[in-house]
């Protein structure tokens, strides 16, 4: 399945029309529009057609994708909110509270059956999971080594997982994340790795310190994150800009692809007195934008 761009996706919650309203003119990749933990209990079925209807008006003019953050499959309310949601218009649904791969082909299935009925061709409604967030999830990653149908990327979280755990914290007296949440973050890395799709990672909860959020957006592109949840329409332009490639960058890859489209028969060659290889050349094909 094709690959989306994904380096920002704002989180909107769907039952509050003034941060929809807002949300249309972001530059981010992908609107997330929540029906889960932003939404009071009260407000959970009113938030579905305030997001149906935005969804309807607003795809074809945004030039984000429109996703919706459902309520976990194993709650009364998620099958309710995908009949719901699903119209023309929408791209995905973020799923809460995966437990493992097969929650993601069970919510395949819901969508195989309500795309005909809103006129939307099959198989198009793409699917990230909230990869981390029980314990079960965390014993169940060796799921997602392989491709997944309609999958599009993974994501993480940090938050539910302490819940469910009981965990006091998920930081250390130092600030820095407990080991079980390093763990997931690096786990979500190969589950989307080993079914071939970008991962995402979590929010940055402190949305006034942008230094801050660039700081953590640079350390997560170096280990392999391709895009960032935000949850302040401030964040967005921050995390586009820190997950696209710099003109540096570019300039090397391109270096790179050039030097072994000039020696077709070399294997590893040098550039700059550093060995390049085959691992170089890949990387470099992905920062130009020509990887598959
Ligand atoms: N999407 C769209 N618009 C948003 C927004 C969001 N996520 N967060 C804030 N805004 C809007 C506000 O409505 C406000 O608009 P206005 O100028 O028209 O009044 C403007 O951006 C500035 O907001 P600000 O006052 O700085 O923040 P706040 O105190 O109103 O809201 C949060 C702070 C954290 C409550 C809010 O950012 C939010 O709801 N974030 C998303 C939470 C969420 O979805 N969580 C679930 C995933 S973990
Ligand atoms: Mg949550």
């Amino acid at each position: 399945m094709s690959t989306m761009k994904l380096r920002s996706m704002l989180f909107v919650p769907a039952d509050n029309e003034r941060k929809l309203a807002k949300s249309v003119g972001s530059p981010a990749d992908v609107l997330i529009l929540d029906l889960e933990d932003s939404v009071a209990e009260a407000r959970k079925v009113g938030a579905r057609s305030t997001a149906a209807e935005f969804i309807t008006t607003q795809a074809a003019q945004l030039s984000a994708r429109l996703f919706v953050r459902i309520n976990p499959l194993d709650t009364a309310l998620a099958m309710g909110d995908l009949a719901a949601v699903v119209v023309p218009g929408l791209a995905g649904i973020l799923l809460p509270k995966t437990h493992s791969a097969a929650d993601i082909v069970r919510l395949g299935y819901c969508l195989d059956a309500l795309e005909p009925r809103a006129g939307i061709e099959g198989g198009t409604v793409r699917i990230i999971p909230v990869a981390t967030e029980t314990a079960q999830a965390m014993l169940n990653m060796q799921t997602f080594a392989g491709p997944i149908p309609r999958l599009a990327g993974v994501t993480w979280g940090a938050e539910d997982l302490s819940a469910a755990i009981g965990a006091v914290s998920n930081r250390e007296e130092d600030g820095n994340w407990s080991p079980l949440y390093t763990w997931a973050n690096s786990l979500c890395l190969c589950a989307a790795a080993s079914a071939g799709m970008p991962a995402i990672d979590t929010l940055y909860a402190d949305f006034r310190d942008a230094a801050g959020l660039a700081a953590a957006c640079r350390a997560s592109r170096r280990r392999g994150f391709r895009g960032r949840i935000a949850i302040h329409p401030d964040q967005v332009a921050i995390i586009n800009e820190a997950y696209s490639p710099s003109e540096a960058e570019l300039a090397h890859a391109r270096r790179i692809v050039d030097a072994f489209a000039a020696q077709p028969e070399a294997g590893t060659l040098s550039i700059d007195g550093v060995m390049v290889d085959k691992p170089h050349l890949t990387q470099a094909l992905r920062t130009l934008g020509l990887a598959g």
